[in-house]
């Protein structure tokens, strides 16, 4: 598997995962009807590095981006988001994406990193926990999930140094 910066022409292979993941609802605070342009604009955001996962046939089956989390003093607390395709879940994509980011991240000079709203019932949780980052504090009833009911928002961290 292949993890690059991704291109423009990337986001056409991106955007059936991403409706797919935000449609359902359990995982993002985005709205669940966005539109492929609205999707388009946030996650390919000049404003944020965007990375993409490939499997071996060049297909794009996940992808990340990283971005500062605050501004000004703040801005080398790192943010990043993490999709992978729900058809190849559970083979290490996102394990080898989230890797990639962290190693990324320390590299462009971030001295941690925040996920401000990790659904509490979402098995990302474990992943993140393994990677080193600790909850430090949830949001409680903060997510109508469509299974689970209200369920909380985690704030998760990790320091670099
Ligand atoms: C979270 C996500 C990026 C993980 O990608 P993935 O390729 O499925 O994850 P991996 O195969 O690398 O698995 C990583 C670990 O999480 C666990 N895991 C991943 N998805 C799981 C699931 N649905 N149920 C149970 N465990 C799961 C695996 O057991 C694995 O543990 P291991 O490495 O110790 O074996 C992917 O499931 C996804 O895109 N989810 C929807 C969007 C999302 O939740 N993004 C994160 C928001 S905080």
């Amino acid at each position: 598997m292949l993890i690059r910066e991704a291109a423009a022409e990337d986001w056409p292979q991106i955007w059936p995962f991403w409706h797919r993941i935000v449609a359902a609802a359990e995982t993002y605070a985005w709205d669940p009807d966005t539109t492929e342009e609205a999707a388009r604009e946030l996650w390919m955001n000049p404003a944020k590095r965007v990375y993409v996962a490939e499997d071996e046939t060049g297909a794009v089956v996940g992808s990340a981006y990283l971005t500062p989390n605050y501004g000004g003093p703040a801005a080398r607390i790192a943010n990043a988001g993490f999709m992978v395709d729900p058809g190849r879940g559970g083979r290490g994509i996102g394990r080898a994406l989230a890797e990639h980011i962290l190693t990324e991240a320390a590299a462009q000079g971030y001295r941690g990193m925040v996920f401000n709203a990790v659904v509490e019932t979402n098995p990302a949780v474990r992943l993140w926990q393994s990677l080193g980052f600790t909850v430090l504090g949830t949001v409680p009833d903060a997510f109508e999930h469509p299974r689970h009911g209200l369920v909380g928002l985690n704030i998760m961290y990790k320091s670099f140094l």
